[in-house]
């Protein structure tokens, strides 16, 4: 079967690790990375799969040139991996989240629609089912995101399910949990508390650090997906879990270990408003398809640390500039004073 897929996102932290997989393991397909290279962008993530793609540079609100790319490539399938990503950008601001995940979205699903691609992936997130107090999120529970981010995702997702129903449009939707592994942006929590400790700052755990989440490394998750572009039904939606649910305490405390460091380096600042609590999905309608995640969150976390280790020359620019600015902007006024912080005499 040829195969020529639109990887939109393909230059982000998970769009670069399916670009990754493509081409270890369909190194006959033609891969297209269509990315606007914004400050979660960089083509230095595709370095290990040079040669193995083309690139375009574009929005995916941009309608004329998502047609043309779709249209000069002869696109057959579309992956949409492109989004603004980050819960705590998206509270200090979320017009740019709405654009790119809802309209950028819809733009997609519009031009894939008249270009006739035969099997679209809308790439979404767990977060979407807000907070889980008890059970497990399986693919009909009801949407209720609680930040600008996941309520942003929940509409693209509602737009890939309409026109599903309206158009028969053959559209597939995975909803993973928390992602990580080798670059991932240093604003999310593994990566920003790796590279503080590495570069001898504290971490700054939110609220009371009890909120859980459910871990999954990087490849299984590009893995996930693959599997779903492949094998599963078209309108379906599939949970990508891993059913390794840690307090951040915990997870911070691994990360600590790992690293030698004691609880000392931990700062808890005041928590994320509108913090879900807990995420838990049930991801049975995938592991029917075949796909398993194979990583521990012990080995992952491990390697994801020797990763950054290695990496200083990928991360330290990153974290330079505008990184400082929003990072001073996050915290600056939100350390709490350490006799509240939790555990505190
Ligand atoms: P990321 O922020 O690392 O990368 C996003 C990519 O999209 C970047 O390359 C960026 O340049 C590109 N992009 C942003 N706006 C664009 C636009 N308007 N047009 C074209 N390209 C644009 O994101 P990620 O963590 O790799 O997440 C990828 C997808 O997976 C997202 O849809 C996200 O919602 C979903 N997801 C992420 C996680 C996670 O833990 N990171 C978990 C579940 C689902
Ligand atoms: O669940 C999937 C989602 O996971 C994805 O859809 C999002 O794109 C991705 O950003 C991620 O969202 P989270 O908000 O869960 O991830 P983040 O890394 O920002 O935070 C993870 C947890 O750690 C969360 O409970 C908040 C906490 N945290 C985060 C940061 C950045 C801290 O305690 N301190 C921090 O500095």
């Amino acid at each position: 079967m040829n195969v020529t897929v639109l990887v939109a996102g393909g230059a982000g932290f998970i769009g670069s690790a399916f670009v990754r997989l493509l081409a270890r393991e369909r190194p006959s397909w033609t891969v297209v990375v269509y990315d606007k290279l914004t400050y979660a962008g960089n083509l230095a993530n595709l370095h290990e799969a040079e040669g193995a793609y083309a690139f375009v540079r574009g929005d995916i609100t941009d309608a004329s040139a998502v047609r043309a790319t779709l249209r000069d490539y002869g696109v057959t399938a579309v992956v949409n991996f492109a989004a603004e990503t980050h819960v705590d950008r998206s509270i200090m601001s979320g017009r740019e989240f709405i654009e790119t995940d809802v309209v950028g979205t819809y733009v997609v699903l519009t031009e894939a629609r008249a270009a006739g691609v035969s099997r679209i992936v809308q790439v979404s997130t767990d977060e979407v089912y807000g907070s889980m107090p008890v059970r497990a999120a399986a693919e009909d529970a009801p949407l209720s995101p609680n930040s600008p981010y996941s309520a942003s995702k929940a509409g693209g997702d509602l737009q890939a399910l309409a026109a599903v129903r309206t158009y028969h449009l053959p559209v597939l939707i995975t909803r993973g949990s928390n992602t990580y592994g080798p670059y991932q942006y240093p604003e999310k929590v593994i990566p920003l508390f790796i590279t503080n400790l590495l570069q001898g700052k504290r971490v700054p755990l939110y609220g009371d650090g009890r909120h859980q989440r459910d871990w999954l490394y990087v490849d299984d998750h590009a893995r996930g997906v693959l599997t779903v572009l492949e094998r599963g039904e078209v309108g379906g939606v599939y949970n990508l879990g891993s059913t390794t649910e840690v307090t951040n305490l915990a997870l911070t405390q691994m990360i600590l270990r790992e690293l030698g460091r004691g609880d000392e380096w931990v700062e808890y600042v005041a928590d994320r408003p509108g913090h879900d609590r807990r995420y838990a999905l049930d991801s049975s309608r995938a592991h029917a398809l075949g796909w398993e995640p194979q990583m521990s969150l012990a080995e992952g976390l491990r390697s994801t640390i020797a990763w950054y280790r290695q990496r200083a020359d990928w991360w330290q620019p990153l974290k330079s500039g505008a990184f400082e600015a929003y990072y001073q902007k996050q915290y600056g006024e939100r350390a709490v004073p350490a006799a509240a912080a939790p555990g505190a005499e």
